[in-house]
């Protein structure tokens, strides 16, 4: 594999509403952010992947961008944005902007234009279509409830919206536009960004014709991101994006590939660096949905996540990179999905994910331990992803309230978005105004003050993670070796070898609430193996490995003949 900086780096993922309030509006902002730089350099990580903060009218928190240029004014001013990224700068660290360009807001104003007349000259950037039989053009639905399109009164046509309506579809094929994203893309990348991490890529091209999708049992709609994903001229237009603009300057990019298949990863994040540095799949994170939607509350069984996970590590392996990671700002808190939300079992997912092959993702709070939130009602709730699913599927009378309040509680994204916890004050030190949504209130027993002094802290965890990646004996090992997953069928033990010519790494993490006696398989070689870190497991590497429940431990050995 080649080198490259962004296969040693760990990114942080800050969403800004959420992080820290500077002005007391209730919401976050940049001065917030700068504020916090040597929190988020403390923490090891070299790269920050800031969510939208661009000018938005905030239907999808940014999400939706009505300049591509301008600054949010609740996040600040363009001068703001200019002095966090020197402060980044100043400490190391490099700002990763979030890019999407499969839609824009209704109230850009191209698609102001667009939908003025039939004939406006960028009528045809979006994806505009007559009725077909009176009625949607096609059986696709929205990601956020309600069919995929929008009739627009004016002119009587439907737009698409693989989103909100308020999310309309740019029309990728149309030269012009991507013309006007790829001079947006430089225009950032002049500014001395160093890199993008690309909103639902993988939907950019939208296949011929627009053909219906297969519907399952429980659905209103078909679904729109699997009528999309991977569409025809997708890697065409990554890699006309790579020549035009990413190639000319020494950027991390991922792409948020929902629908990625391994050999469609394979393109997208090839090696020779003809298109992405790397991708997020999220196969991973789908395992616990349903067959109609994700609202559910199954789990997820240890046995299908590691034959995935292994299936992703053993498959790119030399071809192209992985993205490591379980949370964002669209999943869940994974010390409540995997874990029982104590501070043993965040270890114990951390050292799980941190020591596979590929670049790591943090998302804010996840190095404290911080958990879903017991949101009260539907009321409390303010994701538009959550909400509507809510009204929509108790009204077609697929759901009853209060079992889609349970799914809320284990999958809904305000799970993520709770702000984050930096002290024991009110509103756990985000803000001094009424936070946009509910502070957790085990914000008491975990923030980041508490965390700070306590060796034995999940935070302090986190960075001797992160350092041991970044900085120690191991982290060619870690970086470069290959990837033997152990006990595939056990269903307490996640174990993996990093076997590699100069030295191996053992991972073992018992993901259970149980203690394990955990028999070594012969596939671990013998020799001096020695900690490399501990969370929780005894040093000594024993035939049995005793491990209480969410304990975990690194160990390390230099090469030796039977290796
Ligand atoms: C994926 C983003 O991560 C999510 O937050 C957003 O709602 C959709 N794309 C639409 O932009």
């Amino acid at each position: 594999m080649k080198r490259a900086w962004w296969k040693e780096s760990v990114v942080y993922q800050i969403y800004p509403r959420s992080f820290c309030d500077s002005n007391g509006d209730g919401v976050g902002d940049l001065p917030g952010i700068l504020s916090k730089l040597d929190y988020v350099r403390d923490l090891g990580v070299d790269v920050i992947w800031l969510s939208p903060v661009y000018q938005s009218p905030n239907d999808d928190n940014g999400y939706d961008i009505s300049d591509y240029q301008a600054i949010m004014a609740e996040f600040g001013t363009m001068a703001d944005f200019d002095a966090l990224l020197a402060g980044a700068h100043e400490r190391g660290l490099k700002i990763v902007m979030d890019l999407v360009v499969n839609h824009t807001s209704d109230e850009h104003a191209w698609f102001v234009e667009s939908r003025s007349s039939k004939d406006n000259p960028k009528r045809d950037w979006y994806i505009w279509r007559e009725p077909k039989n009176g009625g949607f053009p096609n059986n696709w639905g929205s990601a956020f409830s309600g069919p995929a399109w929008e009739l627009d009164g004016q002119t009587g046509m439907y737009y698409l919206h693989c989103f909100s309506k308020k999310q309309p579809d740019l029309n990728w094929d149309n030269p012009a536009v991507r013309d006007a994203v790829f001079d947006m893309m430089t225009w950032w990348c002049e500014k001395g960004i160093d890199g993008f991490r690309m909103d639902v890529i993988s939907m950019i091209s939208k296949p011929d014709g627009l053909p219906d999708v297969p519907m399952n049992p429980g659905q209103l709609y078909g679904d729109a991101m699997t009528g999309t994903c991977n569409g025809p001229h997708v890697h065409e237009y990554l890699q006309e994006m790579n020549r035009r603009v990413l190639s000319k300057y020494d950027l991390i990019t991922v792409g948020e590939t929902a629908g990625v298949t391994i050999d469609e990863a394979r393109r997208y994040a090839n090696d020779q660096g003809t298109e992405l540095s790397m991708v997020f799949q999220f196969e991973h994170v789908g395992l616990d949905g349903g067959l109609a939607d994700k609202w559910c509350t199954n789990k997820i069984a240890l046995p299908a996540l590691k034959e995935n996970l292994n299936k992703w590590q053993k498959e790119l392996e030399g071809r192209a990179w992985n993205s490591l990671f379980f949370c964002n700002h669209d999943q869940p808190r994974v010390v409540s999905r995997l874990g029982d939300n104590s501070p043993a079992s965040a270890k114990c997912i951390a050292t799980m994910i941190h020591m596979m092959q590929g670049t790591p993702y943090v998302y804010q709070g996840e190095e404290l331990g911080m958990t879903n939130c017991p949101f009260p009602s539907i009321e409390a709730y303010r994701d538009l992803e959550t909400v509507n699913a809510y009204y929509e599927l108790t009204a077609a009378g697929l759901r009853e309230g209060d079992e889609l309040l349970a799914a809320f509680a284990r999958k809904s994204r305000d799970n993520a978005r709770t702000p984050m916890q930096w002290d024991g004050s009110e509103n756990a030190g985000f803000t001094t105004g009424t936070p946009w949504i509910m502070v957790n209130p085990n914000y008491k027993t975990i923030n980041a003050a508490a965390q700070e002094s306590d060796p034995d802290s999940v935070l302090n965890y986190y960075r001797a993670l992160i350092r041991l990646r970044r900085n120690s004996q191991w982290t060619e090992a870690i970086r470069d070796n290959g990837f033997t997953l152990l006990s595939p069928e056990d269903a307490r033990i996640f174990a993996y070898l990093r076997p590699g010519k100069n030295a191996a790494l053992l991972t073992v993490c018992n993901l259970s609430p149980e203690a394990v006696d955990y028999a070594l398989p012969p596939e671990v070689p013998q020799g001096d193996w020695t900690p490399v870190l501990l969370a929780g497991a005894p040093p000594a590497l024993t035939e049995i490995l005793h491990l209480e429940p969410w304990q975990a431990g690194v160990w390390g050995i230099n090469a030796t003949a039977s290796m």
